[in-house]
């Protein structure tokens, strides 16, 4: 079990506040679904939840299993059991996949002093990882992001979640840009690894489609900078109805009884 706890996160990016008094917890074991609409500041608080540089923390604490992460570098994160899929992954040409899965799996076990893993050992821990997700055997031989569509990045982002088996995963706007097809291999690839790793999911979309397939056990709503409403699958369906406008028609009007 490992639980992510936001508590009361003020952040700025550059001089603006884009956080302003988040809560947020994120539990192993529950896919957690944190829908907005653009620009409320879903990308930010993954960012900050991963520590990234251009980001400060004025006021609250990230705290990951009791422990105060607000200040941590992000390979200390990701050594803890953190994973983060970035919206926009980048190429590097000239290294395979499997070169790069391997090299980024010993870099954990290093930080954790433990030995690199062995090329025979990898190889199976790869199998039983593209089995899981269902990537075909190919698709390790190509270079890393080059050329690929939105759904083979996607794809590989799933396959090294798979891989890595972290705590808690970070998916931000992960359906974007796919098709049909590419969009079910993702969210089936999703649900797999959180049943069989027990991985907790904190899936951010700004889009319903992908939480048809990959059901929430906890829905929250972000709004310029908070949380503003909280609760499980029907919170979905509702923003799918009505929009997010109807919602925050209803925190504006609260906001001035
Ligand atoms: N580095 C930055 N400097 C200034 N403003 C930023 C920066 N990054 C994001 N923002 C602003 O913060 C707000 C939230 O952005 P973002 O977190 O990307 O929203 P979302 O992911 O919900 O669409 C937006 O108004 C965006 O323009
Ligand atoms: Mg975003």
């Amino acid at each position: 079990m490992a639980t992510l706890e936001i508590k009361n996160l003020h952040a700025n990016a550059d001089e603006k506040e884009i956080l302003k008094g988040l809560d947020l917890t994120v539990e192993s074991g529950e896919v957690h679904a944190l829908m907005g609409p653009n620009g409320a500041g879903k990308s930010t608080l993954a960012n900050a939840i991963m520590g990234h540089p251009s980001l400060t923390a004025r006021e609250g604490q990230v705290l990951f299993d009791g422990e105060d992460i607000t200040e941590a570098a992000p390979d200390e994160r990701a050594r803890l059991g953190l994973f983060m899929a970035f919206q926009y992954p980048v190429a590097i040409p000239g290294v395979t996949i499997t070169k790069y899965l391997r090299s980024v799996m010993n870099a954990h076990r290093v930080a954790r002093g433990e030995a690199e893993i062995s090329l025979k050992e990898f190889r199976k821990t790869v199998e039983e990882a593209m089995e899981l997700v269902n990537v075909p055997r190919e698709f390790t031989t190509r270079y890393l992001n080059d050329g690929f569509s939105g759904g083979e990045k996607k794809r590989l982002e799933v396959l090294q979640l798979a891989l890595q088996k972290p705590k808690i995963a970070i998916l931000d706007e992960t359906d974007s840009g796919l098709d049909v097809d590419a969009l079910n291999v993702v969210a089936h690839g999703i649900n797999e690894v959180a049943k069989a790793n027990g991985t907790g999911v904190l899936i951010i979309t700004h889009y319903q489609r992908i939480l048809h397939q990959i059901v929430p056990d906890r829905t929250s709503i972000l709004m310029d900078g908070r949380i503003v409403r909280e609760g499980g699958p029907e919170l979905v369906d509702q923003i799918e109805t009505t929009g997010y406008e109807q919602i925050r028609a209803d925190v504006a009007a609260a906001a001035t009884k």
